[in-house]
């Protein structure tokens, strides 16, 4: 598929997503979520990817948000279905059967800040400032934001930055335990790749069961998930790989099967 708004690229089992629109601080027009969508769906069908890591271009933003200049004279249905369609795709990203790493290169601000929650593992540079301020507009977030923050920082602080528009930045995101980790902005992409390739040498199939499992943590049906998902290991050639391997004292080599 042709991208306007995305770049893409695979290099040793890595799938970077590079959104690209550094003039509008990379912020999400519909076209550019729907080629996110559409981007993620393409690295979970191809075997040569195991990790995607998601970014924004230039070095001022990851994303700045939705793109305000598209909804500013929307109607309540209009409203409803950029957010149900903003949904689709940033579920679909939390459900991927691959690992996403967002790297968090600048402002990650309303649908960006909502964007970098979707993904599985969030690494920033010390420049990322985070924020939901859509309150400023007279609105809430509406991808997933009033959810997503509430799990990974709690209801206390996810409050206060829901009604305050506040922005904060990447080391108190990392205290906050909304970022895993900082580093310097020429550090960024490789301790993405650092972290990505600690995962490609795991199970892949494991890590997938990993992803339902720990998506299934704010759900009723957590720990049963988890006893079912085990179960499904124990059939795969990767764990008879990865027994045999430590019990032979040698590197396994697994191939997802
Ligand atoms: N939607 C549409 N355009 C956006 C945008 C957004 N969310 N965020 C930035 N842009 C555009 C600006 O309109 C500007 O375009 P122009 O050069 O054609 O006028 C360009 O990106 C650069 O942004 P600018 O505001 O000039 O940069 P800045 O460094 O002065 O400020 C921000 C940076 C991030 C603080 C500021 O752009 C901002 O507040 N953006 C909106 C954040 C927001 O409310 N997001 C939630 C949306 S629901």
């Amino acid at each position: 598929m042709d991208y306007q708004n995305i770049l893409t690229e695979v290099d040793g089992g890595i799938q970077t997503i590079t959104i690209n629109r550094p003039d509008k601080l990379n912020a999400l027009n519909r076209q550019t979520i729907q080629e996110i969508g559409a981007a993620m769906r393409a690295a979970e069908s191809n075997p040569a990817v195991q990790v995607i890591i998601l970014t924004g271009s230039g070095s001022k933003a990851f994303v700045a948000g939705a793109d305000i200049s598209e909804f500013s004279s929307y109607t309540q249905e209009q409203g409803m279905d950029l957010a149900q369609k903003g949904h689709d795709v940033f579920n679909s990203i939390e459900q991927l059967g691959k690992p996403v790493i967002a790297a968090v290169n600048g402002f990650a601000l309303g649908g960006g800040c909502e964007l970098a929650m979707a993904c599985h593992i969030r690494v920033a540079s010390d420049n990322a400032k985070f924020g939901q301020p859509e309150v400023k507009l007279g609105l809430i977030p509406g991808y997933g934001g009033t959810q997503r923050l509430v799990h990974l920082i709690g209801k206390t602080k996810a409050t206060e930055l829901l009604m305050t528009a506040d922005m904060i930045g990447s080391e108190e995101a990392l205290q906050l335990g909304l970022v895993n980790h900082v580093v310097s902005q020429d550090q960024l992409m490789s301790k993405c790749r650092e972290i990505a390739e600690k995962i490609i040498k795991q199970a892949p199939l494991a890590i997938a069961s990993i992803i339902r499992c720990v998506n299934a943590s704010h759900g009723p049906d957590g720990f049963s998930k988890e006893v079912n998902e085990f179960g499904k290991c124990f059939i795969t050639e990767d764990f008879k790989e990865g027994a045999g391997a430590f019990l032979e004292k040698r590197a396994p080599s697994f191939k997802g099967k």
